[in-house]
C-alpha cells in the first residue's frame, strides 16, 4: 500500500467536529483553509476531542489513544507542568510509543524527562546561549548572503525550498558540529527521511517506514560517531570536540548520547527553520503590502516579523505528553497513561489569544505564540539560534532581490511538520 492521499476532489467536507478524524493521512493532506476550518471546530469544543491510538506503529505498544489539545491555555498549562505531561515514556515526537530500537537514534533530550533531560540540556546548552549565537553572527550573514549570490546565479524559476531556505540551517549546523562540506547532501538526505518519512516522495511504501528510519538514524549517528572519534584524538573548536571531551564541568556524552543528540540537532533545526523561510516567503508573497512595510524599516521590524513568521508558519505541528498521574486542567480529567497532543500550529491561531488570528501582520504585539514550544523544560534550545537565520535569510533576500515571489506550496504529507517540499520562486 503505498501512502498517496486521497484525489482532493473525493474528500468529503468537514462540516462539524464529527468529520474529523486526525489520524487519517488524508486530512493532513488537505488544503490551509480546511485544516484552518478544522481546528478552529476542534477548538470550539467544550472539552478537548478524544482520538484513538493511529493504526499505523512503529511496532511499539499502542496505548489507550490521545487529547487533541488545541487551545493556547492547555498547551500552556501542559507545558509548565511537566511532572504531570511528560516528554520520556515513550517520546515526544510520536503518537504511539517508540519502540526500544529506535530510541538508539532517536532517544535524545526531547525525549527524555529531569533529570536525565536537565543533565543533557546542561552539557549542550553552552553552544546556544544568545552570546554564543553572537559569536555565530557573522558566519550565519556570509552563509545568508552566499546563498543569495548563487540564487542570483541561477536566476528565476528554480526551486525557493532547496535552492534557499534549506541550506541556511543545513550549513549552520554542520559547521557547528564540524561536518564538512562535502557531507551535506548526505546529512541533507537522511533529514528528509526522519522528518519525512510519511510522505511518498522521501518513502514511498508506508510499510518500509521503520526500516527507512531506522538506516537514515544508523547513517547520521556513524557519520557523527566517526568524527567524535577523530576529535577525541585531535580536538578542534567545534561542538562535537566540545561534546566528547570533559569540559569545564568534567562532563561529557557518551558516543550513544552524541549520536541521538545530533540526529535531534539536524532534525530539529534544519527542517522547522527551512520551513520558517519557506512559510515566510510564501506569507510576504500574498501579503504584498507587509513586504513594503518591513522593506521600509527592515531592522527595526524584523524581531517582530519574525516572530509573526514563525507563529504562522508554526513548522512543529505537535508534540506529545503522557500523562502521569490522574490530574484535572482547565476543567477537564486527563487519566494517568492517556497522551496529549500539543497541537501548536492550532494554538497559535486561537482566537482567545490572537487578534484576527490568520491575519499576517509583521508588528502584532503582543505575540505569545508557542511555536518553538510552550514554556517549560523543552522549550526549543535552538530559539535564537533560528532567529538570527531567518532575519539574516530576509535581510539578504529583500536587500538584494526585493520582488521575489514564491509559486504555490508544493506541501509535504506529515501530521507532525508543516513542511513545504517544493515552491518556486520568481524574480
Ligand atoms: C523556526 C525554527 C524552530 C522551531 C519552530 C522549533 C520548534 C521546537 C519545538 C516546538 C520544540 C519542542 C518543545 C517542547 O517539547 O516543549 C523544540 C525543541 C528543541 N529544538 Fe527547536 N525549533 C526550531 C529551531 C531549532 C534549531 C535551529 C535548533 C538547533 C540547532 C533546535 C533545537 C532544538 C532542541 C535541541 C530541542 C529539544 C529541547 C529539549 O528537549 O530540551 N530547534 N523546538
Amino acid at each position: 500500500m503505498t501512502t498517496q492521499p486521497t484525489d482532493p476532489g473525493k474528500r468529503t467536507a468537514i462540516t462539524s467536529a464529527a468529520d474529523i478524524d486526525l489520524n487519517d493521512w488524508d486530512f493532513w493532506g488537505r488544503p490551509d483553509e480546511e485544516r484552518e476550518h478544522a481546528f478552529r471546530l476542534l477548538r470550539d469544543l467544550d472539552k478537548p476531542a478524544f482520538f484513538p491510538e493511529p493504526e499505523f506503529s512503529l511496532g511499539g505498544i499502542t496505548g489507550p489513544g490521545y487529547h487533541a489539545l488545541v487551545r493556547h491555555a492547555d498547551i500552556l498549562e501542559a507545558s509548565r507542568n511537566p511532572e504531570v505531561f511528560c516528554s520520556g515514556d515513550g517520546g515526544a515526537t510520536n503518537i504511539p510509543d517508540l519502540p526500544a530500537e529506535f530510541a538508539e537514534y532517536f532517544g535524545s533530550m526531547i525525549n527524555m524527562d529531569d533529570p536525565r533531560h536537565a543533565r543533557l540540556r546542561r552539557i549542550v546548552s553552552r553552544a546556544f546561549t544568545p552570546k554564543m549565537i553572537k559569536q555565530f553572527e557573522s558566519d550565519v550573514d556570509a552563509a545568508a548572503s552566499r546563498i543569495v549570490d548563487e540564487l542570483l546565479e541561477t536566476g528565476p524559476g528554480c526551486d525557493f525550498v532547496t535552492e534557499v531556505a534549506a541550506r541556511l540551517p543545513l550549513k549552520i549546523i554542520c559547521d557547528m558540529m564540524g561536518i564538512p562540506e562535502k557531507d551535506y547532501r548526505f546529512v541533507f538526505d537522511r533529514s528528509n527521511i526522519v522528518l519525512g518519512a510519511t510522505d511518498p516522495e522521501y518513502v514511498s511504501e508506508r510499510a518500509d517506514i521503520a526500516h527507512a528510519l531506522l538506516t537514515a538514524g544508523m547513517e547520521l549517528q556513524q557519520l557523527v560517531q566517526d568524527l567524535a572519534a577523530l576529535r577525541m584524538e585531535t580536538p578542534t573548536d567545534d561542538l562535537t570536540s566540545s561534546l566528547v571531551n570533559a569540559n569545564i564541568d568534567g562532563e561529557r556524552l557518551t558516543a550513544q548520547e552524541l549520536g541521538s543528540f545530533f540526529i535531534l540537532l539536524v532534525v530539529a533545526g534544519n527542517e522547522t527553520t527551512r520551513n520558517a523561510i519557506s512559510h515566510g516567503m510564501r506569507l510576504l508573497t500574498v501579503n504584498p503590502e507587509q513586504r513594503r512595510l518591513w522593506l521600509e524599516d527592515f531592522e527595526g521590524r524584523a524581531p517582530r516579523a519574525i516572530e509573526e513568521i514563525v507563529r504562522l508558519a508554526a513548522p512543529v505541528n505537535y508534540m506529545r505528553r503522557k500523562v502521569t498521574r490522574d490530574h484535572e486542567m482547565n476543567g477537564n480529567l486527563y487519566r494517568k497513561g492517556e497522551k496529549v497532543l500539543l497541537y501548536y500550529w492550532a494554538a497559535n491561531r486561537d482566537e482567545r489569544v490572537f487578534d484576527d488570528p490568520l491575519r499576517f501582520d509583521i508588528r502584532r504585539d503582543p505575540n505569545p505564540h508557542v511555536g518553538f514550544g510552550g514554556p517549560g523544560p523543552h522549550f526549543c534550545l535552538g530559539a535564537h539560534l533560528a532567529r538570527r537565520e531567518i532575519t539574516a535569510m530576509f535581510r539578504e533576500l529583500l536587500r538584494r532581490v526585493p520582488q521575489i515571489e514564491a509559486g504555490e506550496p508544493e506541501r509535504l504529507l506529515s501530521s507532525f511538520i508543516n513542511g513545504i517540499k517544493h515552491m518556486t520562486c520568481e524574480f
